[in-house]
Formats: structure tokens, sequence, C-alpha cells
């Protein structure tokens, strides 16, 4: 007979464990298609809170566990490579903000959910990339808005919201390898096909889109448009869901290098590693918990 495969190895710990596979849009194939859920970031924070399950290993990057964590603190949360990080959310430090703050006093400062628990603590509010016009659109129009940490994103909402909005000097370094170059070159060899990026884009690629979208967005895009081809502006990962689920229609990188080092870090193997020894745990000291997850969830109420 021969051994079970590692695929099979891994659902029988999952039950075992009463655990439940959650993988990001960014994660590697092999990766999603061993997942329960796949999503953005937004989708998966709430899977992840609502979910029966008593164990819940995250398949994404360091903040996306800890999010995770922050929702659900009955549950032990698992980050399979405990280096898995996003270096954006690096950029940002509680120190920093509470500076910032300090300079713009009466100003509410929104964080992206790209950030580490510290510095969800210190901010008013948090926001995603699927909800960010939204919750700055519903928030008082008589204040300014402090934005940490993508300058991207949030040069890209203060355009569609006319807002006032100092910005953290933050950015994605995967996502800022997308130039307009590409885009352009991408759109002389595939002409009429929709142009679709992430807000994490510079200014120049997001003005030449036809839509900016989450990576949920993404993927509702994908399956709603009558285009046969897409020109697709984010991390390379997902386009490996968007072909899975679309097999009639072609899905191009607008480049081939916007690839995320972190999100390729955890392979099949790591998470049947995980299961097996229960690890990496990802937990939040309690007085940083609450303050943060109340960010969290004020997000949750203004975008609802
Ligand atoms: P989404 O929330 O759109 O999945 O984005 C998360 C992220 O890290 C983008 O780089
Ligand atoms: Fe962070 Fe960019 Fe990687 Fe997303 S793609 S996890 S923002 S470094």
């Amino acid at each position: 007979m021969s051994a079970p495969s590692l695929e099979a190895r891994i659902a029988a710990l999952k039950r075992e464990r009463r655990a439940v596979i959650l993988a990001h849009n960014y994660q590697l194939g092999e990766v999603q298609d061993a997942a329960d859920i796949v999503g953005d970031s937004l989708e998966l924070s709430r899977r992840a809170a609502a979910s029966p399950a008593e164990v819940i290993v995250f398949c994404g990057v360091h903040f996306m566990a800890e999010t995770a964590a922050l929702l659900a603190p009955g549950k032990t949360v698992l980050l399979p490579v405990l280096d898995a990080d996003c270096p954006m959310a690096r950029m940002a430090d509680a120190a920093g903000v509470r500076r910032l703050k300090a300079e713009h006093p009466g100003a509410i400062t929104v964080g992206y959910v790209n950030t580490t628990a510290e510095v969800k603590a210190e901010c008013d509010i948090c926001c995603t990339s699927a909800n960010a016009e939204a919750v700055i659109a519903a928030l008082p129009r008589d204040r300014p808005i402090l934005f940490l940490p993508d300058q991207y994103l949030g040069a890209w909402v203060r355009a569609r919201t006319g807002r006032e909005m100092v910005l953290w000097p933050g950015y994605c370094p995967t996502h800022a390898r997308i130039l307009a170059q590409h885009v352009l070159a991408r759109r002389e060899q595939h002409p009429g096909a929709p142009v679709i990026v992430h807000p994490e884009c510079r200014p120049e690629v997001t003005a030449l889109a036809d839509a900016v979208l989450s990576t949920g967005g993404m993927v509702r895009f994908a399956r709603e448009t009558p285009a046969r081809e897409v020109l697709v502006g984010t991390e390379i990962g997902l386009l490996h869901r968007l072909r899975r689920e679309n097999p009639g229609k072609l899905f191009i990188p607008v480049t081939e290098q916007a690839i995320c080092p972190n999100m390729k870090k955890i392979e099949l193997e790591h998470v049947l590693q995980a299961l097996e020894s229960m690890e990496h745990r990802i937990t939040v000291p309690e007085e940083i918990r609450v303050r943060a997850v109340a960010s969290v969830e004020r997000m949750v109420a203004a975008a609802a």
C-alpha cells in the first residue's frame, strides 16, 4: 500500500484537530487548493471569527493571522511559517503613529489592515483595500484624516473621496514593481482587454486602470466580466484562483515580477507541520487586543 499523500495527511489531521485552513489569494496554488476558504484579507478575518473550528491554520502573512487572533480570541491561530511577514506592515510603528497623532490633534487616524496589532491599537478605525473608500467616506467631514501605512492606497482614496488626508510614507514593495509602462505594453499586446489593478499600485498605474479592486473584488470582476481576456495588476498568486474559477477566460499578469516573497514562504509541508506541532501560535497581549479589535470592529460597523 502506498503512503498517504500530503493532502490526505493534512485532511485527516485537520479533522482530528477540528481545524480550518484559510489561505490568502496570493498563496501558492498547492496551498490554495488544500484550503477550506481562500479569500482577501477582509473575507478571511470575518470567516476566521465566524468559523466553529477550534484551530485556524492561517496561510498568509503575520498581520493577517494576528487579525484573526484579534477577532477570535478563544481560538488557536497558527501561522505555518513564522517569518512570513508583510514588509509594508512593518513600515509603521506604534511610537511613530503616536508622534504623528500628537502633531495633528483632532485628526482621525485610519489604519490599513496591513499593520501590526500594536499600530491598530493606536488607530481610531481600520480599513482594507475592499472597504477603504467606504470607511473614509463615512468619517465626519470636519476632521482631517491620518492614513497609514500605505501612501498609494491613501492617495487613491484621497482622490476618490476628496478628503483632506495626511499619508504615511509606506508602500508595498511588490505592488510598487508594477509600472505604468507595463500596463501600456500589455494593452498594446491585448487591445480591448480590461485592466484591473490593486489600490496598492502606484498612482500612475491606478490612473490607467479600468477598475481598481481588492483581490476579492478582482475575483468577482473576473466572474462577471463578459471579456475573454483580462489584464491583472497585482501579486501573481491571484492568477491561480482566477484561472481555476474561470477556465474559459484568459488572465494575463501586467508583469510577472509582482511576486510577494513572503506570501510564497508557506508550502504544503509547512501546513502539515503546523497541524502536527500546533505551531506557530499567534497571540496578542490582551491590553493591545482590546484596543486593536475596537478599531477593526468600527471598520466592520462603518462599512456594513
Ligand atoms: P487584499 O485585502 O486585497 O487581499 O490585499 C491584501 C494584501 O496584502 C495586498 O497586497
Ligand atoms: Fe504585504 Fe505587499 Fe506582500 Fe501584500 S503583497 S503581503 S502588502 S508585501
